[in-house]
C-alpha cells in the first residue's frame, strides 16, 4: 500500500517538475517575443561605471555607485530577468539545468567525485538577473572573524571591528538598520527535526544558540534571506529602489574588456543578439560575473597566466595567476541517516493544495523553505569542551530533514549526477525507508584547483578542475566530520526518531570492512560533492605577492580603471556558507571604488601616476 502511494506521488511529482520544466522554455520565449529588454545602448553614450552581471555582488556595485546620483551606471547580464514565480524558495532546485543556470561541470577527478557520472562534479550557477543568488539555498552566515583576519592581514592597519563588521551589519537589515540590501529572517517553516537535532548537539556538549549569525561555533538554526515569504536577493533590492541612472541591460553577454595601451580599461564588447556592441565607461569597468565568469572574461581580454594565453593565441597584456587557487567546499553523507518515521516534511507535503495556498495567502509554509534547518559549526582538532565563540572551525554541518531518495531518483540526483550504478545499489535500496542528511561541509579545503580557458570563443564553457580532495587532510577532516555525525545519530533524542547508521556498503568500497577508516576513506572519496562555494581564482591581497590578482582596492594588479568584485576575490573560503560575505565584500569595494573616484577628482587632472609593472 505504501509503496503503490509513494509510487503515485512521485509520479505526480515527476510530472509536474517537467511541467515547469516547459515553463521555464516558455518565459524564454515570452522575453523573445515581447522584447523584454530591447533598448539598445547608444554607442556613443560614455557611462561612468560598467559593471558586468547582476547577480549577488554586482547588484550591490551598481546599487552603491548609483547612489551618487550624477553617475550614470551601465550594469550588463546575459540572463534574462526575474519572475515573481522563480521568487517560491522551494522553486530554486528547479532552476537547476535550464536556461537560467550556466550547468557547468568540472573535468573528472582523479581521486573524488568517483559515484558522479564521469566522476564529475556538478556546479549550477546562475544566468538571471540575481545570479546564483536566485538559486541558492539562502542560507545567511558571516562566517568567522578570523577568516578576514587571513584575508586582510597585510593590509595597513586593517581591524576587524571598523573594516569589517560595520559592512556586515549594513547588509542585515531586519537586525540593524533599514537602507540595508537584504532581508535576513528565521525560518519560517521547518520540519520536526531542528528541535530534536539542538538536544542531540546539546547531549555531546556542543553550545546550541538561537542564532548563528553572531558566534560561528556550536549548533543553531540559520538566517536566511528571505521577505514576505519569498527569496530576496540583492537584485531584488536593486530593482525596488528604480534609479534612473542605473541602467540593467539583459541579454547582454559581455565577450571582453576593452584597453588603451594595455592596461587602461575603457569599456567592454559585448553580445547583444548575435551581434557584437561596444559599451564605454570613462571611470572603470567593474567584474561581478562570479568565480568562473570573471577569470573567463580576464583572460579572454589577455589577462592571465602567460603561458597559458600564449597557447590559446591570445595576445598577453597582464601576466597574473588568474584561475589558480579554485577552492570550494565539498561535503558528503547524503541519506547516511535512517528514521523509522517522516520529519514532516517531503514531497507530499509539497504537492499538496494546502501548502499552496499558505504560500501564495499568507507566505508560509514548506514552499518557503530552502532545505537546510539546522547548522553546526566545530574544530574537529580539538574537544568540544574547549570551543568558544573566538574558536575557528574547521568543519560546517548542514542538516537536511530529507535524503536524496525522497523524490525517487527523479530530480535531485540528476542534479547532482549521480550514476545509474551508485543510484541502483545504494540510493534506491532505501526506496521504502526514511532518511535524513547531516551534511559535513570541509570549510579550509588545501586541495585547490584551476580554472582554464577552453578556447578563445566567449561562449565555450572553460575547464574547471577543483582537484578535489588531492590533498589527504581534506579527508581526513571529512571523516572525521562522519564520526560527529555517527555519535549525533546515537543520541537518545535522535534514537526517538529511530535513527540509525544507513549500514549498506557504498558500491565501490566493497573491499572494505564496513565503518573501518578505510571504508569511510572509499566512501568519501566516492561520495564527493560540492556544497556550491567556489571560490578564489582572482584572489585579492597584497600587490606584492606573486598569487593575489586584484589589491586590496579590488583593482586588477598592472592595469587601471579595472576592478573585479565577487567569489572568485575571496582568497580562502570563510568559515560558513559564503553569500554573506561576498556581499560584505561588495560592500567594502563599493566603498574603494567611491574613494578612489573622490581622490581622483581632488587630484583634479594630474594624470596617471601609474607605473607598469606586471607586463609580459
Ligand atoms: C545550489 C546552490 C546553493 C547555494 N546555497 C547557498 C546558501 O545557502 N548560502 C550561501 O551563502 N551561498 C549559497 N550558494 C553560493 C552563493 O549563492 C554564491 O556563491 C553567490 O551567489 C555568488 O555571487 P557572485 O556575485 O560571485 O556571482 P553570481 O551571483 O553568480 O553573479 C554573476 C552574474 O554574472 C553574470 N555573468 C557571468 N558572465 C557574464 C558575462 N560574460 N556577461 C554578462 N553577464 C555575465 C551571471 O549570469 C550572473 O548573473 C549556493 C550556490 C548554489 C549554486
Ligand atoms: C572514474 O574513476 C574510476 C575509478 O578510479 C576509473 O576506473 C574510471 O576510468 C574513471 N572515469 C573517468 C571518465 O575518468
Ligand atoms: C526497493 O528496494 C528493494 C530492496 O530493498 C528492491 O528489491 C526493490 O526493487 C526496490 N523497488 C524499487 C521500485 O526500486
Ligand atoms: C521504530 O519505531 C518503533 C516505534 O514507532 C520502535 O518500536 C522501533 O524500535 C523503532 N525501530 C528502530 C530501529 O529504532
Amino acid at each position: 500500500m505504501y509503496l503503490s502511494k509513494r509510487f503515485i506521488i512521485i509520479f505526480l511529482y515527476f510530472i509536474l517538475i517537467n511541467l515547469f520544466g516547459i515553463f521555464l522554455y516558455f518565459l524564454e520565449y515570452v522575453d523573445l517575443l515581447f522584447c523584454s529588454d530591447c533598448k539598445e545602448i547608444d554607442s556613443s553614450e560614455v557611462f561612468d561605471y560598467i559593471v558586468v552581471g547582476a547577480g549577488s555582488a554586482g547588484s550591490i556595485i551598481a546599487r552603491r555607485l548609483g547612489e551618487d546620483k550624477t553617475l550614470k551606471i551601465l550594469l550588463l547580464e546575459v540572463g534574462k530577468y526575474d519572475n515573481t514565480l522563480l521568487d517560491i524558495p522551494s522553486v530554486g532546485l528547479l532552476l537547476q539545468k535550464s536556461v537560467f543556470d550556466w550547468q557547468y561541470v568540472t573535468t573528472p577527478q582523479l581521486a573524488s567525485c568517483l559515484a558522479l557520472d564521469n566522476n564529475a562534479s556538478h556546479w549550477p550557477m546562475g544566468k538571471i538577473v540575481g545570479g546564483t543568488s536566485m538559486l541558492n539555498n539562502m542560507v545567511y552566515t558571516r562566517g568567522h572573524f578570523e577568516d578576514f583576519n587571513e584575508w586582510f592581514q597585510r593590509k595597513k592597519n586593517y581591524n576587524y571591528d571598523t573594516d569589517v563588521l560595520p559592512y556586515f551589519r549594513k547588509l542585515e537589515s531586519n537586525r540593524h538598520e533599514t537602507k540595508s540590501s537584504v532581508y535576513i529572517k528565521d525560518l519560517i517553516f521547518t520540519s520536526i527535526l531542528p528541535d530534536i537535532l539542538l538536544d542531540a548537539a546539546t547531549s555531546l556538549g556542543f553550545r546550541v544558540s538561537q542564532d548563528t549569525t553572531d558566534c560561528n561555533i556550536g549548533f543553531g538554526m540559520p538566517k536566511v534571506t528571505i521577505h514576505k515569504g519569498s527569496r530576496w536577493t540583492t537584485a531584488h533590492h536593486l530593482l525596488s529602489l528604480n534609479k534612473p541612472n542605473i541602467f540593467l541591460r539583459t541579454n547582454r553577454f559581455v565577450e571582453e574588456v576593452l584597453f588603451h595601451n594595455n592596461y587602461e580599461a575603457y569599456g567592454v564588447k559585448y553580445s547583444y543578439w548575435g551581434k557584437s556592441f561596444y559599451a564605454k565607461a570613462s571611470n572603470g569597468v567593474i567584474l561581478s560575473a562570479g568565480t568562473i565568469g570573471s577569470p573567463k572574461l580576464l583572460m579572454l581580454s589577455g589577462i592571465g597566466p602567460k603561458d597559458h594565453l600564449d597557447d590559446l593565441n591570445i595576445p598577453c597584456k597582464v601576466n597574473l595567476p588568474v584561475g589558480e587557487n579554485l577552492l570550494d567546499h565539498v561535503t558528503t553523507g547524503l541519506d547516511l541517516i535512517l528514521l523509522n518515521q517522516s520529519l514532516g516534511i517531503g514531497i507530499e507535503q509539497m504537492l499538496s493544495p494546502y501548502s499552496i495556498f499558505e504560500y501564495f495567502w499568507y507566505g508560509t509554509g514548506p514552499w518557503t523553505t530552502g532545505g537546510c534547518e539546522v547548522l553546526g559549526f566545530m574544530d574537529t582538532q580539538s574537544p568540544i569542551s574547549s570551543h568558544s565563540c573566538s574558536k575557528r572551525p574547521d568543519l560546517q554541518f548542514m542538516v537536511m530533514p530529507l535524503g536524496l531518495n525522497e523524490d525517487g531518483g527523479t530530480l535531485i540526483r540528476r542534479l547532482m549526477g549521480i550514476s545509474d550504478y551508485t543510484w541502483n545499489n545504494y540510493f534506491a535500496l532505501l526506496n521504502q525507508t526514511k532518511t535524513m542528511t547531516i551534511l559535513p561541509v570541509l570549510l579550509h579545503p588545501k586541495s585547490r584547483g584551476t580554472v582554464r580557458l577552453k578556447d578563445k570563443c566567449f561562449k565555450s564553457s572553460p575547464i574547471i578542475n577543483p582537484k578535489y580532495l588531492s590533498n589527504k587532510d581534506d579527508v581526513e577532516i571529512l571523516i572525521r566530520g562522519i564520526n560527529v555525525i555517527k555519535k549525533l545519530t546515537g543520541t537518545d533524542a535522535m534514537k526517538k526518531l529511530g535513527a540509525r547508521l544507513n549500514d549498506n556498503i557504498f558500491p565501490g568500497c566493497e573491499n572494505f570492512k564496513f565503518d573501518s577508516h578505510f571504508y569511510w576513506e572509499c566512501y568519501v572519496r566516492h561520495l564527493t560533492i560540492t556544497s556550491y562555494h567556489p571560490v578564489g581564482t582572482n584572489k585579492m591581497g597584497e600587490e606584492t605577492d606573486s598569487t593575489t590578482v586584484v589589491d586590496f582596492n579590488f583593482q586588477v594588479k598592472g592595469t587601471n580603471n579595472l576592478f573585479v568584485v565577487d567569489a572568485s576575490v575571496l582568497p580562502t573560503n570563510p568559515s560558513g556558507n559564503i553569500n554573506g560575505p561576498i556581499l560584505m565584500l561588495a560592500e567594502v569595494a563599493s566603498d574603494a571604488i567611491k574613494y578612489r573616484d573622490f581622490l581622483n577628482r581632488e587630484r583634479c587632472s594630474i594624470e596617471e601616476i601609474f607605473i607598469a609593472k606586471n607586463y609580459c
